[in-house]
């Protein structure tokens, strides 16, 4: 399992001490969460931060844009720093361009459902695609608890994956803590985004070691 704890969560005045402690602590992602305020009613980091944290560390930036038109804003997100970046399904009709530059600048493509699309719009994109996000949470805050439907909604993505003969990782975001964890497992999720059930935690460690469990 690879977890992924989402910066959005942590402590916003010691983000590079944050981050030091997730990374020694065997987190193998770190999930950025970017927000326009228009897709979603909330703000958050733009490539400025990313360019900071980037100096600070070695974990795999899986950056989650949830902003209209993510094409405008692919490239400087790649320039400092990202490793994946995911656009979200309802934001964007240049899926084709996005994954065409992901694949020239060898960064990981992703793309994010909310709650309400359905997994099914992914289809013609499954050949080129890196990580599919299935949101368990309505974007735009942390702290929100996780919605059952996405445990069929991961299954589904699973079995699209094995029809399709693809490799894209499931990814889960939104609620994520040890007991919704089992059950993003157990319904076939290879990566686990978690904000609050590890920043808010005081032993980092402990906390993914539960999440993994
Ligand atoms: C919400 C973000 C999530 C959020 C998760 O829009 O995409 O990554 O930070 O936070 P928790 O784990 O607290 O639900
Ligand atoms: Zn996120």
């Amino acid at each position: 399992m690879i977890l992924s704890p989402s910066l959005f969560a942590a402590d916003a005045g010691r983000l590079d001490e944050e981050i030091a402690q997730v990374e020694q602590a065997g987190a193998e992602y770190l999930h950025i969460d970017v927000m326009d305020g228009m897709f979603v009613p909330n703000l958050s980091f733009g490539p400025n931060i990313l360019s900071g944290i980037r100096r600070k560390s070695r974990l795999f930036f899986d950056v989650h844009l949830m902003i209209e038109k993510p094409e405008r804003f692919l490239e400087p997100f790649i320039r400092e720093g990202a490793d994946g970046v995911t656009v979200h399904y309802e934001a964007t009709d240049a899926l084709d361009e996005i994954a065409g530059i992901c694949r020239e600048r060898g960064v990981k493509f992703g793309v994010a459902l909310h709650p309400r699309t359905p997994v099914s719009v992914i289809e013609p994109w499954t050949d080129v695609l890196d990580i599919l996000l299935v949101m368990s949470i309505e974007p735009g805050f942390g702290g929100q608890a996780f919605m059952p439907e996405a445990v069929p909604r991961i299954r589904e993505a699973k079995a699209l994956r094995e029809r399709k003969n693809a490799r894209y990782l499931i990814s889960v975001d939104g609620g994520v803590n040890p007991e919704t964890a089992a059950l993003c497992r157990e319904a076939g999720a290879d990566v686990l985004v978690a904000g609050s059930s590890v920043f808010r935690a005081q032993d980092r460690k402990a906390a993914l070691e539960l999440l993994r469990r």
